[in-house]
């Protein structure tokens, strides 16, 4: 498992570095949605919140599969000590979606919409996104060569490559008549397939943490542990069952959600035990040398049980029957797409981009400030987003007529609260982005060779203060 040490920008990187400015220009759009809360019909000519909500959480949304992506492809490199079967492919897997991000954020802003909610983007853009996909299962499979005896987060990469897939064209099902004719089946198929493609890339996601576990560590004790192993048939179980809490409106058998949603927070609960258990085993002087990889795998933990605490309570049907369709179900997708998803993405990022031509050591203090001011806004944040859908659930509940305008003036406070916290959220966010991509780009267009700095040098590593 040694890292292939070199400080070029390889593609693999490049998915990573994509990935960050998604999130940097996502983040910023999600500012401006949150301002529209506040100033209804703020930018409505050009920048409506029916384009402004689709271009931010498409951003988002490819920030993960960018960041995703970026790490199985340099964690699976690393783990078989060789370089990926075809670079060729690797680049034009990388120009596709890259060309294809690119359009879908351009025809929203022009308003062309065409698709569904969470790929709104037209139904045509979707055909180059499968292909640059299939590219990637290919370097997969033959990058690997043999699957016998692999740890298990080869298996969930492995998973996670071929649900995605299969899980996307599903989603575009409802193109054709047939499926789209009979609206509960229609319904089921589409959130069926949305939750299924959350559970692919946290196949991706979840592996890439365990390699990294292991990585730090420097030992193979989880990639073939039982308890991983576990993690990763819940997993599965949970990709292929737990959208069945999405349809919780649709006439279906409740057990099917009520089984599927306990699955779902037993997944979150073994991979919250696994770090848990990770960090307890580790010393002080890896926790030194991996500092900011590591802490960013601590905060994941908090916010998995954080995810957890509010999954349960929005799965017992009495309190579902509230929270649906309120800011509480924003507060559970953002919770977990920021402080699950994101944060693990950002201790690869840290891992895989830190080994510049230039050091990191002037931006200490900067990372240090990012990440608390990023953690402490989430929480504020995500309070806002729970209040607010509190009142609102009252409202739709309640039998006494308040018009929707006079309930959202009443949400006011919250949006307020919401929209303050966002702006330190971005401005955490923007401090931590800012030094890698900066660091990266500025070796790439300017190495100078004076500042080069010797491989895993340690103070090209970030320690804790
Ligand atoms: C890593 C950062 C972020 C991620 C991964 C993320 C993810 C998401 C997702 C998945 C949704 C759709 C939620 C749903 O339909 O249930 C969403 C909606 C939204 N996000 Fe974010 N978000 C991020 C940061 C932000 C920030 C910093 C702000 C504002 C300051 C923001 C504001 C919004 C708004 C206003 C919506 C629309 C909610 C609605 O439809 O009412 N997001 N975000």
């Amino acid at each position: 498992m040694e890292p292939l040490n070199n400080k070029q920008l390889t593609t693999s990187k490049l998915f990573l570095v994509a990935g960050l400015l998604l999130l940097a220009v996502g983040i910023l759009f999600g500012l401006i949605g949150a301002l529209q809360y506040i100033m209804p019909g703020l930018f409505k000519k050009y920048l409506s919140f029916e384009r402004i909500r689709p271009l931010h959480v498409s951003s988002v949304v490819f920030w993960i599969i960018f960041g995703a992506m970026g790490g199985v492809l340099t964690y699976l490199q690393e783990h078989t000590g060789k370089k990926i079967y075809s670079a060729v492919l690797l680049k034009i897997q990388f120009i596709i979606f890259c060309l294809s991000i690119l359009a879908i954020l351009v025809s929203y802003s022009i308003g062309i919409f065409g698709g569904r909610e969470y790929w709104e983007f037209h139904p045509l853009l979707a055909l180059p996104i499968a292909i640059g996909w299939v590219l990637f299962l290919v370097n997969f499979i033959k990058s690997m060569g043999s699957f016998r005896k692999q740890p298990v987060y080869v298996w969930m990469w492995l998973t996670g490559v071929i649900f995605f897939l299969f899980t996307f064209a599903e989603s575009y099902l409802w193109v054709f008549p047939y499926f789209r004719n009979n609206v509960v089946n229609d319904m089921t198929i589409q959130w069926k397939s949305y939750g299924s493609m959350v559970g692919s890339w946290n196949m991706l996601i979840y592996g890439c943490s365990i390699f990294l576990m292991d990585k730090i560590s420097k030992t193979k004790t989880y990639g073939h542990s039982t308890i991983a192993f576990v993690l990763y048939f819940t997993g599965l179980f949970n990709l292929m069952f737990n959208w069945g809490h999405h349809i919780y409106t649709l006439p279906t058998h409740a057990y099917v959600k009520h089984i599927s949603y306990a699955v779902s927070m037993t997944e979150l609960f073994i991979l919250g035990r696994i770090i848990y258990l990770w960090r307890a085993s580790l010393s002080t002087a890896k926790k030194h040398f991996y500092s900011f990889s590591y802490r960013f795998l601590a905060a994941a933990d908090v916010w998995i049980f954080l995810t957890l605490l509010l999954a349960i309570c929005m799965s017992i049907p009495a309190i579902n029957v509230y929270t649906h369709g309120t800011h509480i179900t924003v507060a559970h997708t953002m919770g977990a797409t920021i402080g699950i998803n994101s944060f693990l993405l950002l201790a690869f990022g840290f891992d895989i981009l830190h080994d510049t031509c230039r050091t990191f050591e002037p931006y200490k203090k900067m990372f240090t400030t990012g990440y608390w001011l990023t953690n402490i806004s989430l929480f504020t944040f995500w309070i806002s987003l729970i209040g607010a859908g509190v009142m609102k659930a009252h409202w739709q509940m309640s039998i006494s007529q308040v018009p929707f305008s006079s309930m959202m003036e009443q949400l006011k406070p919250f949006f307020i609260g919401f929209f303050i916290s966002g702006c330190f959220l971005v401005t955490g966010f923007l401090m931590i982005i800012y030094p890698l991509l900066k660091n990266q780009l500025a070796c790439y267009f300017n190495p100078k060779p004076g500042q080069i700095y010797p491989a895993y040098h340690s103070s090209n590593r970030l320690s804790v203060k």
